[in-house]
Formats: structure tokens, C-alpha cells, sequence
């Protein structure tokens, strides 16, 4: 039987949780980068094992507008890369199945976990953990896509908006046609959420998910009405691991909230019995979280350049555009002496040559 990509992983499974405004190409890049302490050999497995994008809404896309493809940028290097993707419609989510197969991902997350209002408000995101019809419909509207795609129909036979098959096909003219032999297997599709929306129905949601046979879960351990707030209960992470091992073994199980080190992610993935776990917040500033070395401080403010360099040759100049690399800037300089002072300086650059500048004259940078 043919096997997705998800069971091919080497375990655990250590990936970079999705977030948004966080989690662009230019960061998943220093990440790669830096969590390899040593040379790649093919007794190591990369670092991290998997790779998100920041989530995006399917409605948007279905409108044929042109922001919500931002998120989709990748470099080939960051494979296996899942596109993640929210919204309430499933025919708008059959549709960006099409988009996210032309792009040459390799899965599909369908985002059941964001609480910002402006998302679960509108029954998005961790709203639908409220509605679970609508929710199995999307998985199923995504599955009944990944096959068409695999039996060789086309982004526009799927009525993807003729604005984004043109822009589909200027980057790569065969991307949305039928796809060639190697891609015929159809793509998994995965689910993020959340233990509940106001109190945990751990295994009642996992139960209604794993009727839609999804290739992947993860489980964050906190209700939607917790947002970030307490901490992550791991034993309802627990409750849902065993369920899914007994059920639907199949699926994949990851999970995650609150992980801090490399050590508690190995720890984690043992004490629940996980195929894995996605890490988030830890990794703030901190690209050397998946190979657990402790930078120095002038070790952060090399990276803090680097990563300015990256983040415009990728997303390009300016003031409004540069904005978005500042608190990863703000990040790299916290927590040695004379932090405080530098992040300000840091804060008040508009380029990664302003960065540069800052950061070649300061004297710690100078320091071992
Ligand atoms: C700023 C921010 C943005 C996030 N954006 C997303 C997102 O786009 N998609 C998603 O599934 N989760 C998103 N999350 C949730 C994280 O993926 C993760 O579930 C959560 O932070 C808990 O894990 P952690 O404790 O390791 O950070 C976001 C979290 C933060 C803090």
C-alpha cells in the first residue's frame, strides 16, 4: 500500500508549528540552517523533521486574490513542507487543494485551532471544533480533491479563479495541468486543534476527525477559550494518543504546547506515547532550538544579520515591507548586557544593511 510522506518520517517527529506573521520562508530558512549542529550525513535526520506554512484563508483565494498566495512561498530546500489553510467553505477548500498541489507541497493542514476573534468568529480555526458536520465536510471536500488532483484533473476543471491558474501558470506553465506519474499519489491531508472550544472534548472531537480517515493530527492541549493563557494539558494529549492508537492507528499523532527544550520534545513524544510533537513559541529568536546548541550572544546577533539579509532577498526592501523582521531582531537581542540599549537601535532599522551597520559596531558582537 502506497505510504504518505507523514509515515515515511523518521520518529520522533520534531516540527516547526505553524504561526503567523512568524513562521515566513526567511525564518523556516534560519532554522534549517542553524538547528544542524553538524555536518548533514545521511545517518542524521534533518532538523526539523517538517515544516508549515503560515496559515492562509481559503476564502480569499477562492476570490482569486493575490495576498493570500504571500504565505505559499517556499524554497525547495524546505521539503517535506505542509501548506496550511483556513476558512468555512468547502468548496473553497476543495478548490485550494488544487492551488497547494500546483505548488508542489507536500500536504495539506487544515487550521482547526487559531482563537483570534477574527478567524473563530466566524467559525473558522477552532470554531469549527462547534460545528463538526461542517468540519468533517471540509476534510472530506479535501480528500475527495487530493484524489481528482491524483486522477488527473486540472486547477481550472476544479474552478480555481482564472487569476490565480494564470499567475499558476507563469511560475511553472505545467503546474496546473494533470500531474506526471511521480505525483500521482494523492496528498495527505492534516488537522491542527485544539482540546475543545470552551472545555476539553478530547476524544469526542479526535472521534468525529478520525471518521474523515486524516493522515495527520496535532493536538494543541488547550481550549479555545484558553487562547495562550495556563498551561498546555498534556494528559488530555495523552487520552487523544491512546484513543487514536486503538481506533486509527494510521494516523499519525503529533502534539503540542509549552515544549521549551529539545530534550522536552524527546521526553514528551516517549511519556505519551506520540508519533511526535510541532514546537512553537521556543523558537523565538532561538533557530538553534532542533539541534539544542546555546548561542552566544554574539552568535544571536550574527544571526539576527543573517536573518535580515535573508528575510529582504527574499520578500524584497522598504520600510513597510522590512516591518515584520523586527521582532525577530528584538528577539535575538534580549537576555545579555547591554541587550536592552541595542534592540532599540535595532528596532529604529528599516533594512538588513541598517541591521548589518548596528550590528558590525557593536562591540559585543566583537566579544567570543
Ligand atoms: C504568534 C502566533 C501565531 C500563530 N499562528 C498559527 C497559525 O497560523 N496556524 C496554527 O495552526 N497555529 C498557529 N499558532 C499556534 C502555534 O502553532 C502553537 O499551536 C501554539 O503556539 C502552542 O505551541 P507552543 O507552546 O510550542 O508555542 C500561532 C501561535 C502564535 C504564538
Amino acid at each position: 500500500m502506497h505510504q504518505n510522506f507523514w509515515q515515511k518520517l523518521e520518529r520522533p517527529i520534531l516540527g516547526l508549528a505553524p504561526m503567523d506573521g512568524i513562521t515566513d520562508s526567511a525564518f523556516r530558512q534560519m532554522v534549517l540552517r542553524h538547528s544542524r549542529t553538524t555536518a548533514p550525513s545521511n545517518e542524521q535526520p534533518r532538523l526539523p523533521t517538517v515544516l508549515y506554512t503560515e496559515f492562509t484563508t481559503v476564502e480569499g483565494l477562492a476570490h482569486g486574490a493575490a495576498k493570500p498566495l504571500l504565505p505559499f512561498h517556499y524554497d525547495q530546500l524546505e521539503h517535506p513542507i505542509v501548506a496550511q489553510v483556513f476558512g468555512t467553505n468547502p468548496e473553497a477548500f476543495y478548490q485550494a487543494c488544487f492551488i497547494i498541489a500546483a505548488l508542489g507541497f507536500d500536504g495539506i493542514d487544515v487550521n482547526m485551532g487559531c482563537p483570534s476573534k477574527s478567524v473563530s468568529t466566524h467559525g473558522a480555526g477552532a470554531g469549527l471544533i462547534r460545528t463538526p458536520e461542517l468540519a468533517k465536510e471540509i476534510l472530506r471536500a479535501c480528500r475527495r480533491a487530493t484524489i481528482d488532483i491524483a486522477a488527473g484533473r486540472s486547477a481550472a476543471e476544479a474552478g480555481v479563479h482564472p487569476d490565480i491558474v494564470a499567475w499558476l501558470e507563469k511560475r511553472s506553465p505545467h503546474a496546473t495541468g494533470a500531474l506526471d506519474d511521480s505525483k500521482r499519489s494523492p496528498l495527505p491531508i492534516s488537522v491542527k486543534t485544539r482540546l475543545g472550544y470552551d472545555r476539553p472534548i478530547t476524544e469526542e472531537w479526535m472521534s468525529h476527525l478520525l471518521e474523515t480517515e486524516p493522515d495527520c493530527i496535532t493536538l494543541h492541549g488547550r481550549t479555545l477559550n484558553q487562547m495562550y493563557s495556563g498551561r498546555a494539558d498534556w494528559d488530555e494529549i495523552g487520552k487523544a494518543a491512546a484513543l487514536i492508537h486503538q481506533e486509527r492507528p494510521e494516523t499519525v499523532f503529533l502534539g503540542n504546547g509549552d515544549i521549551d527544550s529539545l530534550h522536552d520534545a524527546r521526553q514528551k513524544t516517549a511519556d505519551y506515547k506520540l508519533d511526535g510533537v510541532l514546537v512553537g513559541r521556543a523558537t523565538f529568536g532561538n533557530p538553534w532550538f532542533f539541534g539544542g546548541h546555546q548561542p552566544t550572544p554574539s552568535e544571536r546577533l550574527a544571526a539576527a544579520a543573517e536573518h535580515a539579509e535573508l528575510y529582504e532577498a527574499i520578500f524584497g526592501g522598504g520600510p513597510k515591507v522590512f516591518a515584520p523582521m523586527k521582532k525577530h531582531l528584538g528577539w535575538y537581542c534580549k537576555g545579555f548586557p547591554g541587550s536592552k540599549e541595542l534592540r532599540l537601535e535595532l528596532m529604529a532599522a528599516d533594512s538588513a544593511a541598517e541591521v548589518k551597520e548596528i550590528i558590525d559596531n557593536c562591540p559585543l558582537f566583537k566579544q567570543p
